[in-house]
């Protein structure tokens, strides 16, 4: 009140206090909890790292197996929401099915979802964290008319998800050992990237006081855009046309220099990184090794290399500061281990999840927190007269 300052798309203005996670975006740096990215990649697990944005501190082993094995046991889906998938068009799009089912999903923990009870919250993180990965494989199976496989819980938590998106009925599943360790690195890039958009919407609709089912399903709607998650699809139909149109490379970097048509280089620029994304380093380094390990040849990895070096050499992308971001390659990898381009956005969801947890659950424990409602600068008409006989 008093003075609004108007900035769009909140360039200047911090909508939170947060202790989660860290970026210097002209440096480069990402840390969560204190823990720079690349330690964090190199040594820890999934699990571990979502322990660690939620609560703060990395769990001891014992709280660690206690963490996954509840999680282990939390996997299944109701057998009616199963029938939900198939309420949905074929050829549905996988995230519209993750959000929608998540949607649903809130149906069912109705009398345990009160934001204010703690006991409520942590048993939502385990339900949350333990189903999404199933519902995310349905969306899979369900996109390409594949029969729905129990959980195996057996399993850890990237081999499970893995079995559910390509084992089939009737055949044991192995799970190959590089595809699990490569995804399970790649999601744990993923986990938190403080308050990016679909974060933002999280504690938007979590500052209402609505519940985690709520705001979880509200993030993955925003995550769905292309100049968010969505660009790791965009990245790879961006590729693929290039291809098929028989252009050069350069070709396509001056159109969009020229902003013909509108098109951009997605999976270029940030809003906070004016370098090198850190994550973007490291997929970077892995999809090389993946793609050998795995025995796939790519040459849309060949033609992401060449646009990279012809923008990071170019005048225009100087200029802006304009670096290949985390979505750049990943697409690349998820496509080698088998995934449909339709699923790269879910595979984002799944990594992001934690993220969003930690920034719910922070956000409900601060005193501070009070309902999201940003001010505007109306610019329209002063008061006039309805008009009348
Ligand atoms: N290709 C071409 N030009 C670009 C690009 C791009 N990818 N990104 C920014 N620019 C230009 C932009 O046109 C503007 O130029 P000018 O000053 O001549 O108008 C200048 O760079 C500054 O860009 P901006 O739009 O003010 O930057 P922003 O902070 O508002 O947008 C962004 C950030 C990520 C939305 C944008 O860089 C973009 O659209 N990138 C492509 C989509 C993408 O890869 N998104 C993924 C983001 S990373 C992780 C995630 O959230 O998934």
């Amino acid at each position: 009140t008093g003075h609004t300052t108007l900035d769009y798309g909140f360039v200047n203005t911090a909508s939170t206090a947060s202790a989660i996670t860290y970026i210097d975006g002209d440096q480069g740096i990402l840390r969560y909890r204190g823990y720079p990215i690349e330690q964090i990649a190199k040594n820890s697990s999934f699990l571990e790292v979502a322990w660690l944005l939620i609560y703060g501190e990395l769990p001891s082993a014992s709280e660690l197996a206690d963490f996954d094995d509840r999680i282990r046991r939390h996997t299944l889906l109701h057998e009616d929401l199963k029938r939900f998938f198939s309420a949905l068009p074929d050829g549905a799009h996988p995230m519209a099915v993750l959000s929608s089912a998540v949607s649903a999903l809130s149906t069912y923990y109705e009398h345990q979802s009160d934001p204010a009870n703690p006991e409520h919250v942590e048993l939502n993180i385990i339900r949350l964290l333990a189903k999404l990965p199933v519902i995310a494989a349905y969306a899979h199976k369900k996109s390409i008319g594949q029969a729905f496989l129990y959980p195996d819980n057996s399993l850890s938590f990237v081999d499970n998800f893995l079995r559910l998106n390509f084992g089939v009925m009737s055949e044991p599943y192995e799970v190959n050992p590089v595809m699990s360790r490569a995804l399970e690195r790649l999601l744990i890039l993923h986990e938190d990237h403080e308050q990016n958009a679909s974060t933002s919407t999280v504690r938007l609709v979590g500052s209402t006081g609505a519940d985690q089912f709520a705001s979880v399903s509200a993030g993955i709607h925003a995550l769905s855009g292309p100049l968010h998650g969505g660009a790791n699809e965009a990245v790879l139909k961006m590729l693929a046309q290039i291809r098929d149109s028989g252009q050069s490379v350069q070709r396509f970097v001056e159109r969009v220099k020229n902003k013909e048509d509108g098109v951009k280089l997605m999976g270029f620029g940030h809003r906070v990184y004016k370098n090198y994304d850190p994550r973007a380093k490291l997929v970077k380094e892995s999809a090389d090794e993946v793609l050998t390990a795995l025995g796939v040849t790519d040459p849309l990895l060949d033609l992401a290399k060449e646009l990279e070096e012809i923008a990071l050499n170019d005048d225009y992308f100087k200029e802006r500061r304009l670096y290949p971001n985390v979505d750049f390659y990943t697409g690349v990898i998820y496509k080698a281990m088998g995934f449909p381009t339709r699923m790269f956005t879910v595979l984002f969801a799944i990594g992001r999840l934690p993220g969003w947890l930690a920034h719910w659950r922070e956000l409900t424990l601060d005193p501070k927190t009070k309902i999201g409602r940003p001010q505007q600068l109306f610019t329209g008409s002063p008061e006039r007269q309805y008009p009348t006989a």
